[in-house]
């Protein structure tokens, strides 16, 4: 499964400049071959701090420029990444190990949030509303919430930085963002996206810092009004923590454990398609994918059947080779996780359909699994797994559907599948999820609003909600002489 590449060697991108020449790097390591793809300096405290400086600076210039400039700007910066497409998601694959295909989707991906928040940005509108007397009028504003701090995963490493720099950049915010140390390299080739659109100097950095010196650094700062992060719940928990002090803004995309139900009058072909899609995707690294299916017992035989025939189709491998559906997992730790899920499964009776079998390809590549008699005390029913593992429960009504996909402190996304008009309505009311797929396995779109309840989250990605997490409202209460 080895390829030959040349390194990259890479920097961090701060206050428009590409530092970090002479520091310390470490490796960027192809999850596939265990190869070094390139390297990336570690980001210092300094440069966390310049970059502070600089975006507070660019700022000042950024939020007075016109929503149609800074829209000439984000379309300059999307026609770069769509230039470059092949090349980011070449290195994209590499460092994440998602099958090229998957990559190249991801880049689009990515590249459609910079096209969309262009063009919302100029519907960013206050308002005017009627005041009680004639000598008031009241006006609502809507302003920039001024330096902005990401931290974003490996998992999706271009477009969860372009869903949050995009509607920044276009509410009038300046940027900061940490990528993870598994997938820098991707990150730095968007920020020469946007340099080369010409971006001003300071409006978009990037430095992978250690997580807690940047996390601390930004967490003390006066001047960053807002951190935005996509991750683990545990994590998101300490930064909504820290962010109390400084009273930071901040948006929290976290975990997800997404229920998949196929009740009795689903058309079996999209289910089982809407479960593939879901299921799959980044082999299963995904916050949205489904975790845990629930089959309604009048259709189960056909759907488990054809579902099994669909998952054997599955090819496993290096995702730069041609027909490969299911990378890697990202390392040796995720794809523990993924071995204690199935292994946990089979020691509370769950019958292994597929897969299974940790030792059938090196780690940290795991097979498609499909499991059987899925109780509700098993680890992949009650925990995100993260992998290509499918367990499924059946069940019987509609309310017990419903009963088990709720039982969870997530709320991130939620599946469905029926053909009548009727129950899905009302399914899709009681499921508390913030992203519902009703006969449909990819949801993702840059104009919904993509976030989570619960335990899931706080705020909204993506659409009209995606800016506004970048405004502050204000009003004026004007007093007029009659
Ligand atoms: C995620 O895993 O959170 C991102 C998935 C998506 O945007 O579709």
């Amino acid at each position: 499964m080895k390829m030959q590449h040349s390194e990259l060697n890479l920097l961090n991108y701060v206050d428009g400049e590409w530092v970090g020449e002479n520091l310390e790097t470490f490796d960027v390591i192809n999850p596939a071959t265990q190869e070094r793809v390139g390297t990336m300096p570690v980001g210092t405290k300094e440069h966390v701090l310049t970059a502070i400086e600089g975006a507070k600076k660019a700022l000042e210039h950024w939020k007075e420029l016109s929503a149609e400039e800074r829209a000439n700007y984000l379309e300059k910066f999307y026609q770069r990444v769509i230039e470059r497409q092949e090349e980011i998601a070449r290195i994209l694959t590499l460092e994440n190990g998602k099958p090229l295909k998957e990559a190249k989707g991801e880049v689009l991906y990515a590249a459609s949030f910079i096209k969309w928040y262009a063009e919302e940005g100029k519907r960013v509108y206050g308002r005017t509303i009627p005041s009680k007397g004639p000598g008031q009028r009241i006006q609502v504003l809507k302003q920039p919430v001024g330096v902005v701090a990401a931290i974003t995963p490996w998992n999706f490493p271009a477009a969860m930085i372009t869903r949050k720099l995009a509607p920044a950049l276009a509410a009038g915010c300046t940027f900061i963002v940490k990528p993870p140390k598994e997938t820098p390299l991707t990150a730095a080739k968007l920020l020469e996206c946007a340099q080369e659109a010409g971006i001003p100097q300071g409006v978009v950095n990037m430095t992978v810092a250690p997580n807690e010196l940047f996390s601390e650094t930004i967490q003390e700062s006066k001047d960053v009004r807002k951190l935005t992060f996509t991750g683990s719940t545990e994590v998101g928990k300490l930064l909504m923590k820290q962010s109390a002090d400084e009273m930071k803004n901040i948006s929290l995309e976290l975990g997800g454990q997404a229920p998949l139900i196929v009740f009795d009058d689903a058309d079996v072909d999209t289910a089982v398609e809407g479960t593939i899609a879901s299921k799959f995707r980044n082999a299963g690294q995904t916050c949205i994918c489904a975790n845990r299916l629930y089959v309604q017992s009048g259709i189960y035989d056909e759907f488990v059947s054809k579902l099994k025939d669909k998952i054997k189709e599955l090819k496993v491998g290096n995702g730069l080779e041609e027909g490969v559906d299911i990378g890697p997992l990202i390392n040796q730790k995720g794809y523990d996780k993924v071995v204690s899920h199935v292994k946990d499964a089979k020691e509370k009776g769950a019958e292994v359909v597929i897969g299974g079998d940790a030792d059938r390809y090196e780690a940290p590549f795991y097979e498609p699994t499909l499991l059987l008699g899925a109780k509700d005390n098993m680890l992949c029913m009650t925990e995100e797994t993260f992998g290509p593992v499918v367990p499924v429960q059946k069940v019987e009504s509609d309310e017990e559907a419903v009963r088990l996909a709720n039982d969870t402190p997530f709320g991130l996304a939620a599946y469905y599948f029926t053909e009548n008009m009727n129950r899905g309505t009302k399914i899709g009311e009681a499921l508390d999820y913030g992203i519902i797929g009703w006969n449909h396995g990819a949801p993702s779109a840059p104009q919904a609003p993509f976030g989570g309840m619960k335990q899931s989250g706080l705020g909204r990605e993506g659409g009209a909600e995606g800016i506004e997490a970048f405004l502050e409202t204000k009003y004026l209460s004007i007093g007029i002489k009659e």
